[in-house]
């Protein structure tokens, strides 16, 4: 979608933090904009800076809650008549470490970060494919759907989730002329993710906290402002570019750990069946991804491209 201009996005976690930053980029495209949230205080925060711009939409809606969302998409389409841009982007963090045996706050990461990506893609993205007119979706993971990160296994695991279902959402929807992206941001100064001044009416004390706490809160302090975010998946989206990373920070460890990867992989040479199949395999995955193979999905219809199925055979169906 190379240009925005009055196209209709819908945001979930809209009205705060990233979310609300995509909302003002895409308003200055010309785009119209649905913002939706849970969290009342944020949507009547963001009503009034947005007070009196025809061109936004507010819906409360919780992206766990399937009815509620499918509610919240038939508002968006009263409201815009169309939707073009999905951005499922709302999140909560937390969730717990590795080996906590409780089940209820890794549940709850789970169903808001990576269920609602999932409610909010198998609600919305047939609404897109039906109008004809191609689209985008956009996943919010995380550089913690990247990197490992110490402590926060249940918001890693969902992240890492997003991050493995926008993969293969973008080879399903290439041939729809429908665009995904995944942003994976890093430190981005947020309701998540903020330094203590932030919330004056909490009593703290900086030097007592530790190394690791102060320093959090001084990359908090130095984090990306959410509309530089914003406009960072605009340029995305225009681009069609699947992978939108914004903070630097973070591409020493990447490196190191692809090449820990590479370095694990056996030098045993694969025989020539399981060969040729891998072959075959990343070559249509990579003909999904290349403009051209609409051609293909005509002859073959919907979604035929690529099924796996008990046998592991690969091909039209
Ligand atoms: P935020 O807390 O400022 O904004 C999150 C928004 O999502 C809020 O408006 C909140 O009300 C909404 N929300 C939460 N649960 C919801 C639900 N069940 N249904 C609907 N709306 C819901 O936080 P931020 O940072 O803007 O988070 C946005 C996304 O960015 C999240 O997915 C988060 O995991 C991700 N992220 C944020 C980073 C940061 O440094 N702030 C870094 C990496 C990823």
């Amino acid at each position: 979608m190379q240009d925005l201009t009055g196209k209709v996005a819908f945001i979930t976690g809209g009205a705060n933090g990233i979310g609300f930053g995509m909302a003002r980029a895409f308003l200055a495209e010309g785009m119209k904009v649905v913002i939706a949230d849970r969290n009342e205080d944020y949507l009547a925060k963001a009503r009034a800076a947005l007070l009196g711009n025809n061109a936004v939409h507010f819906v409360r809606a919780d992206v766990a809650d399937r009815a509620n969302l499918k509610a919240a998409a038939d508002e968006a389409l009263a409201a815009f008549g169309k939707i073009h841009v999905l951005c499922n982007n709302a999140g909560i963090n937390g969730g717990g470490t590795a080996d906590d045996p409780r089940f209820e706050a890794f549940d709850r990461v789970m169903s808001v970060n990576f269920g609602g990506v999932l409610n909010g893609t198998k609600l919305i993205v047939p609404i897109i494919k039906a109008q004809g007119e191609g689209g985008h979706v956009v996943c919010t993971s995380s550089m913690a759907g990247v990197v490992p990160l110490p402590g926060l296994a249940a918001y890693s695991a969902s992240k890492y989730a997003v991050r493995g279902y926008a993969e293969s959402l973008r080879m399903q929807l290439a041939p729809h002329g429908i665009g995904v992206s995944c942003l994976c941001p890093g430190a981005t100064r947020t309701g998540m993710l903020h330094p203590p001044e932030d919330e004056p009416e909490k009593d703290f004390h900086e030097a007592e906290a530790s190394e690791f706490q102060q320093a959090l809160w001084q990359a908090a302090r130095e984090g990306i402002d959410p509309l530089e975010t914003g406009r960072m998946v605009a340029d995305a989206i225009k681009a069609n570019r699947f992978w939108a990373f914004t903070n630097r920070e973070f591409l020493d460890e990447v490196i190191r750990l692809n090449r820990e990867m590479e370095a694990a992989f056996p030098d045993q040479l694969p025989p020539p069946g399981r060969l040729k199949f891998e072959t075959m395999r990343a070559e249509v995955s990579r003909d999904l991804l290349m403009a051209g193979n609409r051609r293909k999905t005509d002859q073959g219809g919907e979604d035929s491209m690529l099924e796996f199925g008990d046998t592991g055979a690969v091909g039209e169906k």
